[in-house]
């Protein structure tokens, strides 16, 4: 099985749970801006929200794949306030025909004098567990 991570962080909080996944998974995590170059079975995409919205950069990431490339995308996310980017990504995805799994992770990620400790490492582990709870439960 094709395992890739692809993630965009601004502040470093998505990059904590993208490495974290990368650990359990045995893969590396690589930014958006690294191209996919073999079909993938399990996309683990990470974003976050900024100004009530994912970055254009994941826009674009998502834009840019191939539907032949990727069977299916898991998301993973953080956020200081706002729920998870699950429903903007979905929307996304689904414009391009690509399927995402039901299942998230989302956590809480550092904003200015807002959850200074997160993702702290109870995060990281839950982010582990969800991610091998996956491929084990695809
Ligand atoms: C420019 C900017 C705008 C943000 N806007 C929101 C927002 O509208 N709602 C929210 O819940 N969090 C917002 N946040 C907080 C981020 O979602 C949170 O810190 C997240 O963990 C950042 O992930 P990152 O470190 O991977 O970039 C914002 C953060 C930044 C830097």
């Amino acid at each position: 099985m094709n395992i890739a991570i692809r993630y965009y962080t601004k502040t470093g909080n998505t990059k904590k749970l993208a490495d974290a996944i990368a650990e359990a998974v045995g893969v590396p995590a690589e930014s958006v801006d690294v191209p996919l170059e073999e079909p993938i079975d399990v996309l683990f995409l990470g974003s976050s929200v900024y100004a009530a919205g994912v970055d254009g950069e994941v826009k674009d990431f998502i834009a840019s794949l191939d539907v032949e490339m990727v069977k299916k995308v898991v998301n993973f996310s953080t956020a200081a306030l706002l729920p998870s980017t699950f429903s903007q990504v979905t929307k996304l995805l689904s414009r391009r025909g690509i399927p995402i799994d039901e299942r998230e992770f989302h956590c809480r990620g550092k904003f200015k004098f807002m959850h200074s400790s997160h993702p702290d490492q109870e995060d990281l582990n839950k982010a582990q567990t969800f991610a091998t709870g996956i491929l084990n439960k695809l």
